[in-house]
Formats: structure tokens, C-alpha cells, sequence
């Protein structure tokens, strides 16, 4: 298995199972076909609501000693209710309590996007705190806090673009680790994976397999089929694996981490499998050729509910 390096020596494996969309009475068994299969990196989010099975599961995999913690790999991120300086400690706490974990390897800002912390999906704009009330330097200054504290061993954020993260490193003392965006080959979002990597700043492909189980308010009926592209059914073809394994292995052929979710023993299991599947330049060729196609979570939850303070351009660069 290939690993991003963080600057202490620290190793994240590339491969990493997803838990969004993974519902609480799926995920535990899910968690537990994965560490068997031998995934150990698994990622987490408190707004996933079900970080309590996925701590159920992690005890279980503790004490029958299936794998120990300090061979595995766990990310969460700070909901955008908890981005107030003083509230930030509180997140993390609260998924550590649900993970039954001390310290969590990997913790992010999960959107540059802020809510009031009684409120966990904005209905209007009365919901939100403004980058004025709640600025992301302090959000950040927070994140650092957790770092220095050993409560989070990294730290970094989700959906920033190339504006964001410029003003989050411009005050801050510890820089942004990772960055987790969706990228697949319809958004390979070449500007921001260049401007990362810069700056290093590691990189983690979230809808990796285009997110077709995405909740119904997310998706309309013409939305493309990622696992069904012909380029991509034409190199799996070719190689003998399915479109899954291709487009897994070519995050991994980018050095970027991806987390493909699944909740199905034999996805699981193919999904890992992935690690070993070799693309070659032509395969490359024609999957660069494909180009901007689609943005599966555009965020407009957030930037289109009547009032919101926050902008498409806030959150993307490309459209
Ligand atoms: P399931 O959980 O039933 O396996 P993403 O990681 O981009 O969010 O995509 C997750 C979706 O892809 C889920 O619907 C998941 O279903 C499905 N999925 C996961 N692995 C595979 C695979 N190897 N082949 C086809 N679909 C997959």
C-alpha cells in the first residue's frame, strides 16, 4: 500500500474506506470487512451521524486485536456548527467520545462554510454566522490548539478552494496538512491538486466513484453516471478489473488518498484490490481527455437556501 508522508514522518494510507452514506446498522460490519480485508485508514465526519458505530467498531477491532491503534489510520472533521474558536475543542471531543478514540490522526474544517452551533443544516439565513462572526483564522487557530495538544496528531480542511486556503495560511503557525475535495476524472480539478501540491498540502479524493447513492435532494435524474463512462468501462475492460478499481487506482496514480465508501463485503474487498491495478499512459491519456464534466456535491445546500451570506465562489474556483 502507498502512503502520503506527512513533514513529522507520519504515514496515511492512500486507500481508505468512506463512511458517508454508510447508515448506523450498516457501518459496523462494514468497518469490521474492511479492517479484516486490511484497510487502516478509515474516514469519518461527525455529520455522518453514525461516528458511534464506527467507535463500536473500532473497540471491537481493539480488543479482539484485529489491529491496533496506533496501525491505524482515522480521520474526522469539525462540523460547521462548532467553527467558533471557543467551540471547535467541543467537536473534537465529542467525535472522540463517539470514535472511543483518544486522538484521531487526521482532523478537518469540513467546509469553509459557518452555522450557528444549535443549528446542523441551514433551512434559512438566520442559520449562518457570517466570515465576519465567525472568521476561519480562528477557526484555524482552534485546529492548531488541537494539534499542539496531541488530540489531533494533523489537521486540515475539506472543500477549500485556492482563496481559502490562502487565508488560512496567512496566519497560520501550523499550515493546512490536507485538503479533502471531491476529484474524480469529470472534476480533476487540476488547478487546485497543482496549487496543493505547491504547497504541501496532501490531498484526499472524496466521491471517488461519483457518489451515486448521494442523498435524492443532491442528484437529479440527468446527472451522469460516473461508473458507467465509456473510458472508464473501456480501461477496465482492458485490464480486466472493474470501473471502480480504475478509477481508485487513478487517484492513487495522482498521490492523492481516496476513500471510496462501501458498505458491501465484496465492494470492500475489490475496492482494495485497486491498489494494485497499474494504469498506463494511454489509459492516462484518454482519461485526461475527458475534462471538466461534473460536480456531484456543488454545495448549493449551503449557498442557495434563501438569505445564505455564502457564494458558489466561496466554496469553488472552477466552476
Ligand atoms: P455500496 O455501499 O452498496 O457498495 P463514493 O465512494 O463515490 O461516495 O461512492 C459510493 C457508492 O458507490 C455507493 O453507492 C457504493 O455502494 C458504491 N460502490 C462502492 N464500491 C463499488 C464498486 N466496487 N462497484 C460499484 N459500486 C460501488
Amino acid at each position: 500500500m502507498r502512503h502520503i508522508t506527512f513533514a513529522n514522518g507520519d504515514k496515511m494510507p492512500m486507500l481508505g474506506l468512506g463512511t458517508w452514506k454508510s447508515a448506523p446498522g450498516e457501518v459496523y460490519q462494514a468497518i469490521l470487512w474492511a479492517l479484516e480485508a486490511g484497510y487502516r485508514h478509515i474516514d469519518c465526519a461527525a455529520v455522518y451521524q453514525n461516528e458511534k458505530e464506527v467507535g463500536e467498531a473500532f473497540n471491537k477491532a481493539f480488543s479482539d486485536g484485529l489491529v491496533k491503534r496506533e496501525d491505524l489510520f482515522v480521520t474526522s472533521k469539525l462540523w460547521n456548527n462548532a467553527h467558533e474558536e471557543h467551540l471547535v475543542e467541543s467537536g473534537l471531543d465529542k467525535t472522540l467520545s463517539d470514535l472511543q478514540l483518544d486522538y484521531v490522526d487526521l482532523y478537518l474544517i469540513h467546509w469553509p462554510v459557518s452555522l450557528k452551533s444549535d443549528v446542523m443544516f441551514p433551512k434559512g439565513g438566520e442559520d449562518y454566522l457570517t466570515y465576519e462572526q465567525a472568521p476561519l483564522s480562528g477557526t484555524w487557530k482552534a485546529m492548531e490548539k488541537l494539534k499542539e495538544a496531541g488530540k489531533a496528531r494533523h489537521i486540515g480542511v475539506s472543500n477549500f478552494n485556492i482563496s481559502k486556503l490562502q487565508e488560512v495560511m496567512a496566519s497560520a503557525v501550523v499550515r493546512p496538512e490536507m485538503n479533502q475535495i471531491e476529484l474524480h476524472p469529470y472534476l480533476p480539478q487540476e488547478k487546485l491538486v497543482t496549487f496543493c501540491k505547491e504547497h504541501e498540502i496532501a490531498l484526499t479524493a472524496y466521491s471517488p466513484l461519483g457518489s451515486s447513492d448521494r442523498p435524492k435532494a443532491r442528484r437529479r435524474d440527468d446527472d451522469p453516471v460516473l461508473l458507467e463512462a465509456a473510458v472508464i468501462q473501456e480501461i477496465a475492460k482492458k485490464h480486466q478489473v472493474t470501473a471502480a478499481q480504475v478509477l481508485i487506482a487513478w487517484a492513487i496514480h495522482r498521490d492523492i488518498a481516496v476513500i471510496p465508501k462501501s458498505v458491501s463485503k465484496d465492494r470492500i474487498i475489490q475496492n482494495l484490490a485497486a491498489k494494485d491495478v497499474t494504469l498506463d499512459s494511454e489509459d492516462l491519456k484518454k482519461i485526461a481527455a475527458i475534462g471538466h464534466q461534473f460536480r456531484f456535491i456543488d454545495g448549493s445546500f449551503f449557498t442557495e437556501v434563501p438569505g445564505s451570506p455564502y457564494a458558489q465562489s466561496d466554496l469553488w474556483e472552477e466552476s
